[in-house]
């Protein structure tokens, strides 16, 4: 089936694209990703395209980190899934709030800062999501107890929402979302490295970090293939200058 992102108005990245993904990187002895996943990416990427494609990144990063975090590739799978549907109450925001351009109003920020409890609100509908609840609704809380919806401590957050809170400000930072600019991936490393131990944890903030080094800004590898295939995808950040 051929996605089209209505706001851009031309092809992307197919979701079978995705899943296969997900089934090539299943561990063994794993239960199948549950099949609202498809369904449910397939709602967002019609309903906002970027949001949809930020996903798969943030995804896609958030399993990277947790491998190297903990070598666990059954728990970096799930990470996978729950980075893929982390904003999935997106769905609920119009689409015209998601591409405002310039400042939000206090009360547009409410509406925006409930996604995630509207995320898992809307995921709890699908009884082969419940396990995914916990770190949708808490992706972004922050250690230092300043985050959102809940003002959660460190203790407190799933490890799971840990490591997609990280991926998703660098997949933020890196992408060209309709409201801000990208960032140099060197302004990027430093930004991971003073937000460390407050706005996420410092092992994580240090692992996304030298992850960015490591791996540059691309977090999805079948984005080529998808490319080949006909689907675009819009360019993560400028990768022209040479950094570090
Ligand atoms: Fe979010």
């Amino acid at each position: 089936m051929k996605l089209t992102v209505p706001d851009l108005g031309k092809p992307i990245l197919n979701v079978d694209v995705v899943t296969d993904d997900l089934l090539r990187l299943m561990p063994s002895g794993t239960a199948p990703p549950p099949a609202s996943v498809a369904l449910l990416l397939t709602a967002l990427a019609q309903h906002d395209g970027h949001t949809y494609l930020h996903s798969l990144r943030v995804g896609r990063r958030a399993w990277r980190l947790a491998l190297a975090l903990e070598g666990n590739e059954e728990r970096a799978w799930h990470v996978y899934i729950a980075g893929l549907l982390h904003d999935i109450g997106k769905l609920n925001l119009p689409r015209a709030l998601l591409h405002k351009p310039g400042p939000l109003t206090p009360e547009e920020w409410q509406m925006m800062r409930c996604h995630p409890e509207e995320g898992a609100r809307l995921a709890a509908f699908a009884p082969d999501l419940t396990l995914f609840l916990p770190a949708i609704a808490a992706h972004h809380e922050r250690p230092d107890g300043r985050g959102y919806p809940r003002r959660l401590l460190e203790p407190e957050i799933p490890a799971e929402s840990l490591l997609i809170a990280v991926a998703e400000a660098v997949e933020t930072m890196l992408s060209r979302p309709p409201y801000a600019p990208a960032m140099a991936r060197e302004a990027i490393y430093r930004t991971l490295l003073a937000g460390a131990g407050t706005r996420w944890t410092a092992r994580l903030a240090t692992l996304a970090a030298q992850d960015l080094v490591r791996a540059g800004s691309s977090a999805m590898p079948y984005e080529a293939a998808g490319r080949a295939a006909g689907s675009s995808l819009p360019l993560n950040g400028p990768d022209s200058s040479p950094f570090l």
